[in-house]
């Protein structure tokens, strides 16, 4: 989508719409300043009656009838003005967006909120999120509906400070490459499974590679038998599909390359252990954290990040069939180490345990950060609200809070545990693919990875129930979320930035 800049007098814009901020004091600032100016103190008055509140969330839209070149006003709350944050400017700008489009308004002016004379925020950063939180509001995934609207609002950043102008053109460049990390993962996850098969994917992940300059590599069935990965075919046994090890390479700078690994399962029935049909109607968003790392490494090849990064995705469907891998069954994948498969729906680790082996063993990468639908516990414990974050580096696991929090996306952080370790011991294995305990799930998954790597920093994001959102929010309608592709971005943009250290 384009997104064009305005920059002038208030007086001089012709436009359909501008989102203006508000703050929960009832302070107008900024653009809103000069737009209650404009007015000869209309939208304070109104402001004082208490008809704007100023609460995140809220957007009230006023009428200039003729005052002002720009025909409605739409104040968007931020909340109190010492607790702003960019993930307020975000949501505020999303639920501006959402109001003004649902009005049916086709040209939307948005203000560089908690920027412009607030004096907040950074301006770049400020202009940055506006445009992901307008980006954000505006996805939709209407390929498959008749009534699909193909005529999207057109938004224009706009600064009445001409001081801005260089913070608007490279914020403008960021933000959009950001949102689009999020809507590429959000289309990926809202793809029907029957159009998304493993070669799919990776024909998604070459596509990218053609456009923005990355190396893709794709390595098939027999290449997989031939390199070990006996655990991720065991995975894909029941599947007519040709599964797929992708790896994407981003070269930007020097140094080993940072890892990021996403779990690509395609559909996930369960196999044998079979799940019950309500448990199984999100399952096409069990690839939401391969989609999330192809989003990123997206905007990380266009953003420029210098710095070498390597997405890495296994990619399976798992499905039943006569050939399915069995409950029972003994496989020994890429680090050399044997699995008791005692659940076909514990999939996720097996085809993450050879992927990880084969990011720091083959590829080297470091450090190394998987992103995965991985357990239905680390869902109930934490809710659609955040991830789990494990990590065998503090310093990569507090980063990851920190861009996660930039990001609106949030992480907690969940216990690793060599006790979690010993409840994935069986007398017949190595390990075994699940604890056979009703608790603990998503530290045992977590400890289960982790005994598939070495000693390179390490860090595992559990996105279960987050890849898909069944409630409507501004800055994303119900379905497929793309949570975790901004937040991956936002890491590497920070360890180009300052390195990992100890
Ligand atoms: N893909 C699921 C995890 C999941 C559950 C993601 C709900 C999104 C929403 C994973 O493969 C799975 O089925 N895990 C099982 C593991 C169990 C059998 C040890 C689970 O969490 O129930
Ligand atoms: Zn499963
Ligand atoms: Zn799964």
């Amino acid at each position: 989508m384009a997104v064009k800049s305005a920059l002038g007098k208030l007086e001089d814009l012709r436009a359909e719409a501008l989102i203006v901020p508000v703050y929960a004091e009832h302070e107008l600032l900024g653009a809103a300043a000069l737009a209650d100016a404009a007015l000869d103190g209309a939208l304070s008055e109104l402001a004082a009656q208490g008809g704007i509140p100023g609460k995140i969330g809220s957007a009230t839209v006023v009428h200039t009838l003729g005052r002002l070149g720009c025909r409605r006003i739409c104040l968007v709350g931020l909340g109190s003005q010492d607790e702003l944050t960019l993930d307020k400017v975000r949501k505020a700008t999303a639920a501006g967006w959402k109001r003004l489009a649902d009005e049916g308004v086709k040209d939307i002016h948005c203000a560089v909120l908690g920027a412009s004379g607030e004096a907040l925020l950074e301006p770049v950063q400020a202009a940055e999120t506006v445009i992901e939180g307008a980006l954000l509001a505006a996805y939709r995934y209407d390929r498959y509906r008749g009534d699909r609207d193909l005529g999207q609002p057109v938004l224009t950043v706009y600064t009445p400070f001409g001081e801005q102008r260089e913070a608007l053109r490279r914020g403008i460049e960021v933000g959009r490459a950001k949102a689009e990390a999020t809507t590429f993962a959000r289309d990926l996850v809202n793809t029907p499974p029957s159009e998304l098969p493993p070669v799919a994917l990776a024909e998604a992940a070459r596509g990218l590679a053609a456009d923005h300059g990355l190396v893709c590599t794709v390595l098939g069935e027999d290449e997989l038998r031939r390199l070990g990965f006996e655990l991720m075919l065991a995975v894909n046994r029941g599947s007519g599909q040709e599964p797929a090890l992708i790896v994407l390479e981003h070269r930007g700078g020097q140094g080993p390359a940072v890892g990021l690994v996403g779990k690509g399962v395609c559909f996930d029935s369960g196999g044998l252990s079979i799940k019950s049909a309500d448990g199984m109607m999100t399952m096409k968003g069990d690839m939401g954290g391969a989609a999330a790392v192809l989003g990123a490494m997206k905007a990380i090849a266009e953003l420029k990040v210098p710095l070498n990064v390597t997405g890495v995705i296994p990619a399976v469907q798992n499905l039943v069939d006569a050939n399915s891998v069995m409950p029972g069954d003994i496989v020994t994948g890429v680090a050399g180490k044997s699995v008791e498969i005692l659940n076909t729906d514990a999939e996720g680790r097996l085809i993450l345990a050879d992927a990880l082996a084969y990011a720091e063993r083959e590829l080297q990468l470091s450090p190394i950060v998987d992103i995965a639908t991985l357990t239905g516990a680390c869902m109930r414990a934490l809710g659609p609200i955040y991830g789990g974050v494990f990590g065998t580096h503090p310093g990569l696991v507090t980063r990851l809070r920190q861009v996660g929090l930039q990001s609106g996306e949030k992480f907690w952080e969940m216990p690793l545990d060599d006790e979690y370790g010993e409840m994935m011991k069986t007398p017949i294995a190595d390990l075994k693919n699940i604890s056979g305990d009703l608790s603990g799930g998503a530290s045992c998954a977590a400890m289960f990875l982790r005994a598939f790597l070495g000693e390179t920093p390490w860090a595992h994001l559990d996105i279960a129930g987050l890849s898909i959102s069944d409630r409507d929010k501004a800055w994303q309608p119900k379905g497929a979320t793309g949570f975790g592709a901004r937040t991956l971005v936002n890491l590497c943009l920070s360890l180009a930035k300052t390195g990992l250290g100890q």
